[in-house]
């Protein structure tokens, strides 16, 4: 039995930490795309850690942690990740299994995300730079190399013949960085890497559901950022919904059970592109204080705004989302009036559906107002504790999307959490 755990939004929704809550209930937890673009913050022993590519069950005892073929992996990275979990008495080589169809990253690939952007100009998408698009368009286009390839001995002349057609292409870009210390560092850490398990990932997988094992399936970015249904081309270039658990794992779609969204209690969005809800004043700015919304890859401050409904439906609609977990909801105990978007107003007519190109048709969203709680409730324990101005918000939200919040996160600590009967 598999479930999906995946990002309703824009990224950076708040699925590590409850990843690392739901993980105890679990066998295995698999990412299954994306790559070191990925932040996803967790509390151990109250110790803060962001992890990159290694999936968020991986502090649990008994738990398997799978790197799925659909994730793009940057060896220099993990080697990173590794020596932070590490630091906490994990064994790695017990708990880590990385598919060997698995993409890797190379330091080429660092190389051209970066030069592709600087030739966008002001188109630019807001990359992370961890070359998460030339890594997938290698393996779209049939040349990537892959972590089973690491083991076999023409793996440096197939690095270097695929390295010669990036530096044509970085020629072209007129980009001439000195890369020698990557690529030094990329040599180092692959053969840390190849000491871990490179394992068939099809057949491990599975072997655990035939097993009767429970898989959890842990989504990177948000499904706003979906290749194809998100606001292309400011998109990350993988399939960041549910679909995606079966090519990036290996899973027919029968095994899949509930596909648990998650969502802020507002909105963020970190990089390029539309953003219907965003608020580019003193309120959106006292979201990102208080939210603290800063990426926790990059640093750089998240764009902040309302809710967006509309969205979130479209959201909840392509991933057949069937639970909501919604997150930062003790966030919005400082504001005194909160806004959710119900429409988009498009050519002075409203729409609750998302448009083919959100930048070229500059939807305005259509705000219905609630009175905010205006109290703390970050110390809550239990749903019938909380303010019932904020169960109003979550009892219209409900409604709207047609898909129950089952629980509602009120802290970034492991036991802030809330669970709705
Ligand atoms: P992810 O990429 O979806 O895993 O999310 P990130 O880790 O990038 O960003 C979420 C941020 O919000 C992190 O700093 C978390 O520690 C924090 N966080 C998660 N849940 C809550 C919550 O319920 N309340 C508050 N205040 N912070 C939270
Ligand atoms: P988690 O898993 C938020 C955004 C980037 C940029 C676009 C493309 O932590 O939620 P890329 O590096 O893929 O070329 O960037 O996608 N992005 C994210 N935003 N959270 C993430 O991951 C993201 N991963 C990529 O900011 O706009
Ligand atoms: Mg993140």
């Amino acid at each position: 039995m598999v479930d999906v755990l995946l990002g309703l939004q824009w990224g950076d929704e708040g699925k590590g930490k409850i990843v690392d809550f739901f993980a105890k209930d679990y066998d295995v937890i698999a990412r299954f795309q994306g790559g070191p673009n990925a932040g996803h913050t967790l509390y151990v022993n109250d110790k803060k850690v962001v992890l990159h590519q290694i999936p968020s069950g991986v502090f649990h005892k008994g738990v398997l942690n799978l790197i799925g073929n659909g994730v793009v992996l940057d060896p220099v990275v993990l080697r990173r990740e590794m020596e932070t979990v590490n630091s906490f008495g994990v064994d790695l080589k017990q708990n880590l299994f990385i598919s060997e169809r698995t993409h890797l990253i190379l330091p080429t690939h660092r190389a051209l995300d970066k030069a592709a952007e600087l030739s966008k100009g002001n188109q630019k998408i807001g990359s992370t730079l961890k070359g998460i698009s030339p890594a997938y368009m290698d393996k779209t286009g049939r040349n990537g190399l892959r972590v089973g390839d690491l083991l076999d001995k023409s793996f440096t002349t197939s690095y270097i013949k695929l390295r010669l057609k990036h530096q044509k292409l970085l020629d072209n870009y007129n980009f001439h960085e000195d890369i020698t210390a990557w690529e030094e560092e990329f040599f180092e850490a692959v053969e840390i890497l190849k000491g871990l398990n490179i394992v068939n990932g099809e057949y491990f997988i599975n072997k655990q559901i035939k097993a009767g094992k429970k898989v959890l399936a842990e989504g990177a970015q948000g499904s706003m950022l979906d290749i194809d249904f998100g606001t292309f081309p400011y998109v990350t270039s993988s399939n960041t919904i549910s679909a995606g658990v079966s090519n990036g794992l290996g899973i027919a779609p029968q095994y899949i059970k509930d596909v648990i969204g998650v969502t802020k209690a507002y909105c963020t969005r970190v990089g390029s592109g539309p953003f219907p809800t965003e608020l580019e004043n003193e309120t959106g700015e006292e979201l990102r204080k208080i939210g603290n919304e800063f990426g926790a890859t990059t640093g750089r401050p998240r764009r902040c705004g309302w809710i967006d409904l509309v969205a979130l439906k479209y959201a909840c609609m392509i991933n057949g989302v069937t639970k909501i977990v919604m997150t930062k909801a003790d966030v919005l105990d400082a504001f005194k009036e909160l806004e959710v978007c119900t429409a988009y107003k498009i050519n002075g007519k409203e729409t609750d559906e998302v448009p083919f190109q959100m930048e070229k048709q500059k939807p305005e969203p259509v705000y219905k107002k609630f009175a905010g709680w205006n109290c703390a409730t970050d110390a809550a324990k239990l749903y019938n504790k909380l303010p019932e101005s904020m169960k109003e918000y979550v009892q219209f939200i409900n409604q709207y999307l047609g898909v129950t919040i089952n629980y509602i996160s009120n802290g970034p600590g492991r036991e802030q959490i809330i669970e709705i009967n």
